[in-house]
């Protein structure tokens, strides 16, 4: 991730600011004068755990320091100021997010163009909460509290291509908005359905808890308590018919209990949706007990009740990319394809893999270089056309994005395991420079491909 400059002046010639941040002068940077309308960044602030400070005052704190500053808005942490004691008593970090859908690589935002909009949140520490059964069947769902800690970073941690993440967020803040609003659902119709489908490994089910966490934390002021549920559809189905009506009503009762409270936003995520169709196959064919039916038709009658709360948002996945014949998730408004990872995505995933392995000392430091910041996959194209270019971070990042080349086909999940299977196969893993790593990273990625594990 990449941190938020500073620049320490207060009113910096605009030229000035431009270059202190790298940006040519003539860049395309809409000058203050021309843009009329200014760019909302969301500014997400994460309160200390013991914390126990109003959200509404850590909120006005944070907006009367960013006025007083004056930053360039790019993804990623912003420092503290260290001489206000309320902000460093109770806030752990302040994040500048997703700020890439309003930027090119060249263009930042400077702080004339930008309204932040901060949202103050304390991280769950309760973990998963398990519906414990008296009888030994698997669960047939889990509990968060969110936003939970263990999501924390899973949004920043997921890397696609063409804006997939703002458009999920996008939609699910407009179906917000609208049921916000009590727009009429007769006269504009809309549903609060996710579909993410596509090839196993792609982050589907990562990519929904991870945006569930991110809508909790922008819709804290409207709703201040948030839970996901996570239901698990092979345990309500595979071998337990005989106690699947149970487990649907109890599942049922618990979701509608969450749901009757106003100010309680609910995620209900049902993985690998296609279970459900198939479990209503055999159903028909005869294959199941008769019963079986039925429980498959109460849990879509209930699914398609829930639909017309106000304050639910189903999250499915599936790894069936063709039609899926369950009629809640046909009417899914938001359906997205999530396929494998581009050699930009590729190259974002490998280079946050080595840059953490060389965080935690895994891997030396190249010599001569002791922090060598890769570049992002659109300036590393870049230097790479800049002829006689022989610097060492050069050379790592034309590795890289050889290995990235390597990886063609790979998952995500494949790709965040290679540094590990490559790490595993080193003859010295004592000694070891990110350049050599790589080397073995790709040799791994060869051999290995066919048979990696996903
Ligand atoms: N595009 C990506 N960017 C970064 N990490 C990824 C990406 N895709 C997958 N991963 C990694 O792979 C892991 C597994 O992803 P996840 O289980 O969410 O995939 P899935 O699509 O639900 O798979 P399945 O279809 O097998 O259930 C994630 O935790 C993440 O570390
Ligand atoms: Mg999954």
């Amino acid at each position: 991730m990449s941190s938020s400059m500073e620049v320490t002046l207060q009113n910096p010639p605009v030229d000035e600011i431009l270059e202190q941040n790298g940006v040519a002068a003539q860049d395309p940077a809409p000058s203050p004068m021309l843009s009329e309308e200014k760019v909302i960044v969301s500014v997400e602030v994460c309160l200390k755990p013991s914390s126990t400070a109003q959200i509404a005052d850590v909120r006005s704190a944070v907006e009367r320091m960013l006025e007083n500053r004056c930053l360039s808005y790019i993804d990623g942490p912003i420092p503290l100021p260290l001489d206000d004691t309320f902000l460093s008593e109770n806030v752990q970090r302040i994040c500048i997010c997703d700020t890439d859908e309003s930027t090119s690589s060249h263009n930042i935002l400077l702080f004339w163009q930008v309204k932040p909009d901060v949202h103050v949140f304390q991280l769950s520490e309760e973990g998963p909460c398990e519906e414990i059964s008296t009888d030994g069947q698997p669960s047939s769902f889990n509990e968060w509290i969110l936003p939970a800690k263990e999501f924390d970073g899973l949004w920043e941690s997921l890397i696609y291509e063409s804006g997939l993440k703002q458009r999920l967020l996008r939609y699910a803040a407009s179906a917000l908005l609208f049921t916000e609003k009590g727009v009429d659902p007769f006269l504009v119709s809309w549903n609060r359905i996710v579909l993410l489908h596509g090839p196993p490994g792609t982050g589907k089910t990562s990519l929904c808890k991870a945006l569930a966490q991110k809508l909790s934390i922008r819709f804290n002021q409207r709703y201040p308590q948030c839970q996901l549920i996570e239901v698990n559809a092979h345990s309500l189905f595979s071998k337990w018919f005989s106690e699947s009506g149970k487990l649907v009503a109890k599942l049922f009762q618990k979701i509608q209990e969450m749901v009757e409270e106003e100010n309680n936003l609910v995620f209900v995520l049902i993985d690998e949706v296609e279970s459900l169709a198939a479990a209503r196959k055999a159903a028909l064919s005869g294959s199941e007990p008769s019963d079986s039916i039925r429980v498959v038709n109460a849990l879509l009658t209930q699914m398609d009740k829930l639909k017309s709360s106000p304050n639910v948002i189903i999250l499915t996945t599936s790894n069936i990319t063709t039609a899926i014949d369950i009629a809640f998730v046909d009417r899914a408004d938001i359906k997205a394809y999530v396929g494998p990872p581009t050699l930009q995505a590729r190259y974002e995933i490998l280079k946050s893999c080595l840059e953490e392995l060389m965080r935690t000392g895994i891997l030396t430091s190249l010599q001569d270089c002791m922090n060598i910041k890769l570049p992002n996959y659109a300036n590393a194209k870049e230097k790479l056309n800049t002829p006689e270019n022989h610097e060492k971070a050069s050379e790592l990042c034309k590795q890289l994005l050889e290995t990235a080349e390597a990886c063609e086909g790979m998952s995500g999940r494949s790709l965040r395991k290679l540094p590990f299977l490559a790490h595993a196969a080193l003859a010295n893993p004592s000694d070891c420079n990110p350049l050599k790593f790589l080397c073995t990273m790709i040799e791994t990625a060869k051999r290995d491909r066919s048979e990696l594990p996903d």
